[in-house]
């Protein structure tokens, strides 16, 4: 098991009061398996996902992930967490515009001590980034950008990708390139995926698609 939360609630404070958003997540996901998260704007998919990634912290119930319990992390581990073990893709690609796309695909990785040349090699050749190593994010197009922040995440070859409307800004003809790019690069480097999508269309290419509403998954 990848990913685990059981019984986790989320609320924010607003200043209409407390808005409770996730009432109950039980979800389990399994390595290697792509799952699709969908469900109306403002149900709480970026709230579920930002909470699997170690950037938010659960109201009450428990995640853990690849055997360790996460619920109570602060945030040195938090960091760790996501540095290692938990990959996240936006729809903003959030490359660092000083780097060049090689620099930027080789970051994370470094930074997770885990930078495979071969690795990295074969990434560039799958997303069809080779010709373009030295240019700056400012040089792609939108679709080249957000394969360099997919080949980023993944160079790094965490457990559990987790990736929110990844393909929301790309036409979608490049939106669906991308997207079977990035699952069968998930594949190949062993890691679950999480995905945030509108589009029943792309969450039927993934292993199976849950549906949160009211606060709840509906399988
Ligand atoms: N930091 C926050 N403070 C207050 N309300 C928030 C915050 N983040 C999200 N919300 C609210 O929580 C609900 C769920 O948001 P979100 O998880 O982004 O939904 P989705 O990704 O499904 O569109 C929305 O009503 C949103 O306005
Ligand atoms: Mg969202």
């Amino acid at each position: 098991m990848i990913l685990s939360m059981s019984a986790v609630t989320k609320s924010y404070q607003t200043a209409e009061g407390c808005l409770s958003i996730l009432q109950g997540i039980d979800l389990d996901i399994l390595a290697g398996e792509t799952v699709a998260l969908t469900g109306e704007s403002g149900s709480g998919k970026s709230t579920l996902l930002h909470l699997a990634g170690g950037l938010d912290i659960v109201d009450t119930g428990t995640i853990v992930a690849h055997g360790v319990n996460i619920t109570r992390f602060g945030e040195a581990e938090r960091a760790e967490y996501r540095r290692t073990q938990a990959g996240l893709i936006f729809q903003q690609y959030n490359l660092i515009p000083s780097l060049t796309v090689k620099a930027n695909l080789h970051f994370h990785a470094q930074l997770a001590d885990r930078y495979d040349a071969s690795w990295s090699d074969s990434l560039s050749a799958g997303l069809g980034l080779q010709g373009l190593l030295d240019r700056y994010p400012d040089q792609l197009s939108g679709g080249q950008q957000q394969r360099v922040a997919i080949g980023r995440t993944l160079a790094a070859r965490p457990p559990l990708v987790l990736a929110d409307e990844p393909t929301g800004n790309l036409d979608e003809a490049t939106g669906d390139a991308v997207l079977e790019i990035m699952v069968s690069l998930c594949k190949a480097a062993g890691s679950s995926l999480l995905m945030v999508t509108h589009s029943t269309r792309l969450a039927a290419k993934l292993d199976r698609t849950i549906t949160l509403k009211s606060g709840r998954i509906l399988s």
